[in-house]
């Protein structure tokens, strides 16, 4: 099996160049994918068949813009709205941009050039996404170890702490989306995050206290159609976190390292699109928010558990979304909800829901470097629910690196490190403890070649990184880091990140049970 996927893989590597976008893409990204991802012909290293597979091409100014210089390539349309036009399902189909949240395509950092806060730093980035996915793993551990307990509120109290022990993971998310709350519509750009559940967003005003935001606080006595969601009512007991003020239900949700969002839990409209909307959608209206949120307005929670928005609307939209991160912060992307035509060359996995709520667990089978399947023995991916010795793997939109299970890291880092000293690239320290597998490219002109890196899943899915995906610069050109990292335990679990996912059409059905990789989607 692990032959025919990686027979399957060197055939699509062949054969990106000319294929990129698929059936109803779009032009850009076919351009900007047929730009970022050139494959190394016969070049001088590389003689023969298997060779023109092994090697990416990586420009450093895809991963690293100059930001002085930088704008945005496409400015995101406020509510894009593609119409169904397939409509032979009775579900809608809405599509909205997706950017990153420190580019300048993102509102946060385009409405107050005067007041811009300076991005955070790649170290203050990369510890932030430790200090998720160790969240992440915590719940994890949490869940398949005492299943059914759920931490709550003291009943009476409006002023509650979170236990934490709760770890609700959410903050670091790269990616943001605009979406509108309330009667009318105002506007609330969000970190999208299918690792967690519950939407919600800071709301005036700000009983306890609110985090600076850019856009202006949601105030729902503004709106016509907000309500409270009583604590008797079925969605209160959805939540995980969960607690009651005068009748009222409160919500809860806490990251790792100290982040939280608590207020009430709310109804109201959620605009997607100028054209779709979701009358009666229950999220959180925070009055007690403070972490690592960036200057977003609060979060999108699209998960598999019950308060999610992929669930909350499940009828409305069947269970489908997808999404595709730009490779470059200056680029835009999309998150779509319905089901959609998928690209022809879009390859599905089954979608795991034997390991708890929340997550998108997939079945990672193997991993090639520069066209070679590495000799991880398969039990170091599945997890002891499915008879192995690892934690599983889930694929999380809001994790910035990869995290790889340690067996499987060690031989990725290794077959990585030998294709690169052929090469003759020079190594560089390490970067923030997470990355330890360097490389100073000063002076090679800004394109290198670097090995080919694709992950492959259960079904014969694999995802076949873009080159902006591989490395991560910290500081480029002379400190650009291979983009994985490995777990502390082989039992935790493993996560694909959004640096891997760039590029990817990624869709998620919960009805069918799958997820799916379409490659050069944005
Ligand atoms: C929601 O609950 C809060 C706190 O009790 C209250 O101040 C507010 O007026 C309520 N809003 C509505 C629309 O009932």
């Amino acid at each position: 099996m692990a032959a025919a996927a990686a027979a399957a893989a060197a055939r699509s590597c062949a054969s990106h160049g000319g294929g990129g976008g698929g059936g109803g893409c779009f032009l850009l990204a076919a351009a900007a994918f047929l730009a970022a991802f050139v494959l190394v012909g016969a070049s001088a290293h590389d003689a023969g068949d298997a060779a023109t597979a092994s090697h990416v091409m990586l420009r450093l100014e895809d991963i690293f813009p100059d930001s002085s210089s930088s704008s945005c390539e496409t400015p995101p349309q406020d509510h894009e709205h593609a119409a169904s036009s397939s409509s032979s399902s009775s579900s809608s189909h809405t599509r909205m941009t997706v950017v990153h949240r420190h580019g300048p395509c993102s509102h946060l950092s385009t409405a107050d050039t005067q007041h811009r806060k300076p991005p955070p730093s790649h170290e203050d980035i990369l510890a932030a996404d430790q200090n998720r996915v160790k969240s992440i793993q915590h719940r994890v551990a949490a869940t398949t170890s005492r299943a059914g307990k759920q931490p709550s509120f003291p009943t009476t109290s409006s002023s509650v702490k979170l236990p934490a022990s709760s770890g609700l993971a959410l903050g670091t998310g790269n990616y943001v989306a605009t979406v509108g709350i309330g009667t009318p519509a105002t506007r609330q750009t969000v970190v999208v995050d299918t690792g967690s559940d519950t939407t919600w967003v800071q709301c005036r005003p700000c009983v306890a206290s609110c985090y600076a935001q850019r856009e202006a606080l949601f105030d729902p006595a503004r709106s016509s159609t907000y309500s409270n969601v009583s604590c008797a009512a079925a969605a209160c007991s959805d939540l995980d976190v969960r607690g009651c003020s005068a009748g009222h239900c409160l919500y809860g949700v806490q990251y790792g390292d100290g982040s939280f969002s608590v207020g009430f839990f709310a109804m109201d409209t959620l605009s997607l699109s100028s054209y779709d909307s979701i009358k009666g959608f229950k999220f959180g209206c925070g009055e007690s928010n403070d972490g690592l949120f960036g200057e977003a307005s609060g979060l999108l929670g699209l998960g598999r558990g019950k308060t999610s928005l992929p669930m909350q609307a499940y009828a409305k939209y069947g269970g489908v979304f997808s999404h595709c991160l730009p490779a470059r912060p200056t680029s835009t992307g999309y998150l779509n909800f319905g089901p959609t035509s998928p690209p022809p060359a879009t390859q599905t996995t089954p979608m795991l829901t034997t390991n708890g709520p929340t997550f998108y667990y997939v079945g990672m089978t193997g991993i090639h470097v520069a066209g070679r399947l590495l000799p991880i023995p398969p039990s170091v991916f599945s997890s002891s629910s499915s008879g192995g010795g690892g934690g599983g793997t889930i694929v999380d939109s809001g994790t910035v690196i990869t995290r790889l299970p340690p067996a499987a890291y060690a031989a990725l880092r290794s077959a990585f490190v030998a294709a690169m000293a052929a090469r003759g690239y020079r190594r560089a320290a390490a970067a923030a403890a997470l990355l330890d597998t360097c490389y100073d490219f000063s002076g090679m002109g800004g394109v290198v070649a670097i090995p080919k890196v694709v992950l492959l899943f259960q079904g014969g899915a694999y995802l076949d990184v873009d080159a902006s995906g591989i490395m991560y610069a910290v500081r480029p050109p002379s400190q650009v880091c291979l983009g994985f990292a490995a777990n502390d335990g082989d039992g935790d679990v493993g996560i694909v990140g959004n640096t891997q996912l760039k590029t990817f059409g990624v869709v998620y059905d919960l009805g069918k049970s799958m997820v799916g990789f379409s490659p050069g989607a944005c």
